[in-house]
């Protein structure tokens, strides 16, 4: 495996969020604290952003052009020419503190998103306040799961018969039986469960893809690691190692979808680990990993 640098400190907060969109060939992601949305197009290398005010956690392209993006605890669509934005709900009404985090569309174009906690320090939030919600295709909210702590990455598999999802505080991903028809979610269970190991090396579970044989690649924000875990048995497959600690998410992209790119944060950095962490915030892409992946789906509302 060889990690490269795609983006030097793209991100003066938290990067998050990539999508590889494979009409554009374009890499978009957010800046979460610095209300950012980006996006890098890897044909021309043209890297572009718009500040968008309020922590931004999801950018993700509409099929009627344009993208979804969060505000704070509201959803927006975003016209990228004119740099407009138009509200269009917003969720967790009786906790203001909360935020939206990441996001993902599932195969039928169907936006799932999570809330979190009001956070002082990564891992560190008021818990059992958020919300895991999908935004179908007609506009409407259906809240999938509530009592949640830090909502984070998603992923389902190839069959769309399983759902995979971060809870990062305490520090596990669950599997549920996944009805594609109604987006129902049953059956919980846990095929990660990073509760007792170091957090030096294991970190806090974040964002995740996964690859065309069902494999998930997990972010580790603290960890400096992205790991590929077969979650029929929890087993650790491949794992790649980072210059920067706060690793948060990643996507295939690439030509042939076989290229692993990963965001990353300089949050919960003291002065002193950020000068030891030159690269803290960069966006990174990952070669030769052996697997390959499909790109993002856009929502199709
Ligand atoms: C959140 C961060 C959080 C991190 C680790 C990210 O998805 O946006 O605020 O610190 O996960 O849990
Ligand atoms: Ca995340």
């Amino acid at each position: 495996m060889s990690v490269s640098v795609v983006l030097k400190n793209a991100c003066s907060t938290c990067g998050e969020g990539p999508h590889w969109d494979d009409v554009t060939k374009c890499l978009s992601f957010v800046d979460i604290m610095a209300g950012d949305c980006h996006r890098w197009d890897s044909q021309t290398g043209d890297h572009e952003k718009i500040h968008i005010g309020n922590p931004t956690s999801l950018i993700i392209p509409r099929e009627k052009g344009g993208y979804i993006v969060s505000q704070g605890l509201q959803l927006a669509q975003l016209d990228w020419q004119s740099k407009q934005l138009k509200p269009i709900l917003s969720v967790d009404l009786e906790k203001p503190k909360n935020r939206f985090n990441d996001g993902k569309c599932d195969t039928l174009g169907r936006l799932w998103a999570g809330t979190m906690g009001y956070e002082t320090y990564p891992g560190d939030i008021e818990k059992e306040v958020a919300h895991l919600y999908m935004f179908d295709k007609e506009q409407n909210l259906h809240t999938i799961k509530d009592k949640v702590n830090i909502s984070n990455g998603m992923a389902w598999t190839a069959d769309n018969r399983t759902f995979f999802y971060t809870h990062s505080m305490p520090r596990k991903v669950f599997a549920y039986d996944f009805d594609l028809v109604s987006g129902n979610i049953s059956k919980e269970r846990v095929v990660v469960d990073f509760t007792e190991k170091s957090i030096d090396e294991f970190g806090i579970p974040d964002g995740m893809t996964i690859d065309l044989n069902d494999k998930i690649w997990l972010a580790c924000y603290f960890s400096s690691r992205i790991f590929q875990i077969d979650p029929e048995t929890g087993k650790i497959l491949q794992t790649i190692k980072f210059e920067t600690s706060n690793i948060t998410s990643c996507c295939f992209g690439g030509p042939n979808y076989d290229e692993l790119y990963a965001t990353s944060s300089t949050i919960g950095l003291t002065a002193e680990s950020l000068a030891k962490q030159p690269l803290a915030g960069s966006i990174f892409k990952v070669n030769n990993i052996n697997a390959k992946g499909v790109p993002g789906i856009a929502y199709q509302g």
